[in-house]
This record gives C-alpha cells, structure tokens and sequence, in this order.
C-alpha cells in the first residue's frame, strides 16, 4: 500500500478476478492506481485478458483462473499470495443466461449459480484467509440489485447473487477487526456486455459509474455501495411490493 497525495490508502498489488469485466476493468480505472501497481488480470482466456490490460493502458500480468473450478481456488490463491498478497481483489467474475436457456438445459443453471456464487465463496475465502494472516486488504465484492428479491424471469441469477450478498455480509462481520476490509457494491441495471439486447431497468447506470462510485465508497468506510445511490431506496420498496403483485412484473 502506498499513500496519494489526499492520504487515501493505494493498493500496489491488485487482483481482479474476471479481468476482463467491463466493471471490475472501470473500477481499476477508478481509483487512481499508482504507475509502477502491480495489476493481475485473471480469467479463463490469456488472449482476451492481454487484450483487456492493454485497454488499461499499463502493464499488466494475467493469470488463469476459472470461477468454476473451485476445487483448485485454494492452489490459485496460494500461488498469487506466494508473489505478495495482493491488498486490492475485485471478484467481478459473473453470467447472465437468460432464465428460458437455462430451463432448457438445467446444466447451464448450475453453471450460473457455481460462476456467480460457488466460485465467489470459495475464491474469497482462500484470498481472505491470507489477507486476515497478514492484518491488512479490501476485498470487493460485486452483487446485484438481482439480490434483493427474485423475479420470476431471473430466480436462477437473483438466488446465486442472493446467495452471494448473503455471504459478503456474514464474511464482511467476520473480518471486521482483522485489518481486512469488504466492500459491497450493489449495481442496478449496468449497460454493457452482460445486458446486451435487454431494455434498461429504470436507475441504468454504467460502468464507468459504478467504477467511480467504488473509488468514492474505497475512499470512504462504508459496508455497502449501492449504484446509483437512489436504488437503495427503491430496493426498500421493491421489499414492500406484495407478493400477488410483483409475481406479475414481467421484465
Ligand atoms: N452488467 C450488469 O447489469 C450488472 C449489474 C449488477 C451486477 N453485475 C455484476 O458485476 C460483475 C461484473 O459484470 P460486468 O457487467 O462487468 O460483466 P462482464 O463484462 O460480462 O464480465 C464478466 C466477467 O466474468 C468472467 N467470467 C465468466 N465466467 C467465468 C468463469 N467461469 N471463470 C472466470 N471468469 C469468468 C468473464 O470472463 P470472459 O472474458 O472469459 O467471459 C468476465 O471477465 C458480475 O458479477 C455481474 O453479475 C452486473
């Protein structure tokens, strides 16, 4: 860690888990990283990683890393660790199959929730444990306004990003106090690759607005980020909707 000139805390060595995503990509972006910060890409193809390090603009290491395989997060982890703890992981790993594609074919439904959940648990987990050892990280943590009530078009991705909020909070008040920080950002309807050809939800953001919206929360101690903020709002009154209701919302 070094420090900026306001005193915010840099990570030197940054972790981005899905180094292709184009929101963990603007989140790097963001927040202001310091030339000579080490950054790893890691995804499961070094061809469209190399490609996403060179839009970075700096040099950039990638690793592969499948969000699938979680047998191996633990043998993952302990390599890069073995390089340095990286102070700054970014598990913006995910898919979005459309509910009707997955009912067709039931595997795909396992692949959703293993990439947008399983994979997560397991990743951070072996991440966290090194950074509580060493007293010192920020882990971020990309969930969803999908998490805060199934539809019935997304039950598939609103359970696995449920799941996943479920575990940043319980594994947020389990590091408390050990010197490793969880930071989760709840994005709305964020245009780009992953809703491509889907009609904006009301509150769309983007990218870049999510990246800046995580460099601020960073900058700042709060648990949870939502983006942009008014969603945080209308998640309080999408709980209240009564459930004959919302069963009738389409999209
Ligand atoms: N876009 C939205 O509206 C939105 C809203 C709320 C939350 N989110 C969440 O934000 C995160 C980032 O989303 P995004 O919009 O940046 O999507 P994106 O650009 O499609 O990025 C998704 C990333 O996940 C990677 N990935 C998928 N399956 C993988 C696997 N088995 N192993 C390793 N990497 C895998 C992709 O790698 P490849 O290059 O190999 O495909 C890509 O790097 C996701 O968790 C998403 O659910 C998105």
């Amino acid at each position: 860690m070094t420090n900026s000139r306001a005193g915010a805390p840099r990570p030197s060595r940054v972790l981005l888990l899905g180094g292709t995503s184009e929101i963990g990509l603007a989140i790097l972006s963001a927040i202001g990283l310091s030339p000579d910060a080490e950054v790893i890409l890691a995804g499961r193809d070094a061809q469209r990683l190399e490609a996403a390090g060179k839009a970075l603009n700096r040099r950039v290491t990638v690793a592969l890393y499948d969000a699938v395989d979680t047998a191996s997060h633990q043998a993952f982890a302990d390599g890069i660790c073995a390089g340095g703890v990286p102070d700054l992981v970014i598990a913006a790993t995910g898919i979005m199959i459309p509910q009707e594609r997955a009912e067709d074919d039931v595997r795909l439904a396992a692949s959703m929730i293993e990439t947008n959940f399983t994979g997560h648990v397991t990743a951070l987990l072996a991440f966290g444990g090194h950074m509580r050892r060493r007293g010192s990280g920020t882990i971020v943590v990309l969930s969803s306004v999908a998490a805060v009530r199934p539809r019935k078009f997304n039950a598939v991705y609103g359970a696995a990003k449920a799941g996943l909020d479920a575990f940043a909070r319980g594994f947020a008040d389990e590091l408390h106090g050990t010197g490793v920080r969880l930071l989760l950002v709840r994005p709305g309807f964020v245009t780009g690759r992953m809703t491509e050809g889907m009609t904006p939800a009301p509150l769309a953001t983007t990218p870049e607005a999510v990246g800046a919206a995580v460099a601020a929360a960073l900058r700042g101690g709060k648990p949870t980020v939502w983006v942009p903020a008014p969603l945080a709002g209308l998640a309080t009154a999408m709980r209240m909707v009564p459930r004959s209701v919302w069963r009738r919302i389409e999209r």
